[in-house]
This record gives structure tokens, C-alpha cells and sequence, in this order.
């Protein structure tokens, strides 16, 4: 694995800490690199009314529009668990806002790396260009 790769999954797995879970105890750390290089990162907050629940990637991407960022170039999703998650669908389309279709998704466990091309996850997707 690069020393890039790493230090996102880093990033991702010290963010994973401050994951609020308490209803589904699974918790989630992600981290991106934008094309700037700079790194942002978050965790999924949980609420009582579940629905209202945001993912640890699409946290990381309001993060990252926050802070005046427009283009993330690869983002790091870390769980604790046996196996890695991929993003659920929301975040799959959140990200592809700001990301092109090779954007890089490094899903990982403690037992397991992938990393997947974003239009992998989400073929012909709904694009921002789709509207101009
Ligand atoms: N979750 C994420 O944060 N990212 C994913 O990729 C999968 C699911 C969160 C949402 C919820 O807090 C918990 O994991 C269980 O679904």
C-alpha cells in the first residue's frame, strides 16, 4: 500500500474514535484527500430518530465543502468490524459530486483492503454535468 493510502486510512481510523453510535454500535471513520492534497476527515453521528443519522463519509464531504474545497481525489472508509463497508448509496451520489469517476474509495477492517474506482459503486451515475 502507497504511504498516501496509509495516512488516509490513518486519518480515517483516529477519526473512527469520535464515532457516535450508541443505537447501532457500529462506527465509522472516513478521510479524504482532496486534489489540493489536503485531508478532511469525520465519523457517523447517530440520532433517536434513527433516520436522521449521517454517514462518517458524507461528513467528511460537507467537512471538506466547508472548509472551501470543491474535488476530492480518493477517500478512506474505516470500520472495526470483521469485514470493510463500502459507502451506502446516499454517500456514494454525495461524493460523486465532487469527485470524477475514477476517484479512489479505500474501504478497510483491521483484516481487509479494497479499494474500488468510484464509478465501480456507482455506474452511470447522475452527474453534475448531466444538467449542462
Ligand atoms: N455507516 C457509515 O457511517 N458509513 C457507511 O459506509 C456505512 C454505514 C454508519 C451509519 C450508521 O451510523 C451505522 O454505520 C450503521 O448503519
Amino acid at each position: 500500500m502507497s504511504e498516501a493510502d496509509r495516512k488516509l486510512i490513518d486519518s480515517a481510523l483516529n477519526v473512527l474514535k469520535q464515532s457516535y453510535s450508541p443505537y447501532s454500535k457500529f462506527r465509522v471513520g472516513a478521510a479524504l484527500r482532496t486534489t489540493n492534497g489536503e485531508i478532511f476527515d469525520g465519523c457517523n453521528v447517530e440520532n433517536v430518530s434513527y433516520g436522521l443519522t449521517i454517514c462518517a463519509e458524507r461528513n467528511a464531504v460537507f467537512k471538506m465543502v466547508s472548509f472551501g474545497e470543491r474535488k476530492l481525489e480518493s477517500i478512506a472508509v474505516v470500520t472495526d468490524s470483521e469485514s470493510i463497508v463500502t459507502p451506502c448509496g446516499a454517500c456514494r451520489q454525495v461524493i460523486r459530486e465532487f469527485a470524477d469517476d475514477d476517484c479512489r474509495i479505500i474501504c478497510a477492517s483491521p483484516n481487509e483492503v479494497r479499494v474500488f474506482a468510484l464509478n465501480q459503486l456507482l455506474p452511470f451515475s447522475f452527474k453534475p454535468s448531466d444538467l449542462t
